[in-house]
């Protein structure tokens, strides 16, 4: 995860491509320097969108499916703009087992946003973790960082609520 990452662009953000440009130059454009440019370029923009992708594949002489394998490989890459919290429902073992997909359920239901994506107002981005060591107080909630045991829907609501 990037600690310094920006604040959150809207879908109008404006590409500029001289900006991004200026970027790759400051790596020399070396294809060995692509996940640093990337890291760079989330930090401007606050997530990776596609025309980014395809300047940085064009300028660096490197296939795009090579660019989009490094973003999708590493998890703390994003194409979609990250909201200003990252809530994270566990579904490892334990927390499967004890209803993590019911507060997965409940989440959508909530937020109205599905896996993967952030939500309408910006305020949540919607993940699944594979165990957040809280397995004994299962199912586990985490938002940024900040772990919730024994989630259940009653408490997932006003536990969402502090996050205005
Ligand atoms: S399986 Fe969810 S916290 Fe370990």
């Amino acid at each position: 995860m990037l600690a310094e990452r920006q604040q959150p662009c809207s879908e109008k953000t404006q590409i500029n491509q001289q900006e991004v440009s200026k970027i790759i130059d400051l790596f020399d454009s070396k294809r060995s320097n692509l996940i640093q440019v990337l890291h760079q370029l989330q930090n401007v923009y606050g997530f990776l969108p596609i025309e980014v992708l395809m300047q940085v594949a064009k300028k660096m002489s490197v296939p795009l499916s090579e660019v989009t394998g490094v973003v999708s490989f590493y998890s703390f890459f994003s194409t979609q703009p990250q909201g200003r919290h990252t809530i994270r429902v566990c579904l490892g073992t334990a927390c499967y087992v004890r209803g993590g997909k019911k507060i997965i359920e409940k989440v959508q239901e909530l937020l109205q946003v599905q896996l993967g994506e952030t939500t309408e107002d910006q305020r949540f981005t919607f993940e699944i973790a594979r165990c957040i060591g809280a397995c004994g107080l299962a199912p586990a909630v985490m938002i940024d960082n900040e772990v919730y045991r024994q989630v259940n829907s009653n408490k997932l609501k006003s536990i969402l609520a502090k996050y205005e």
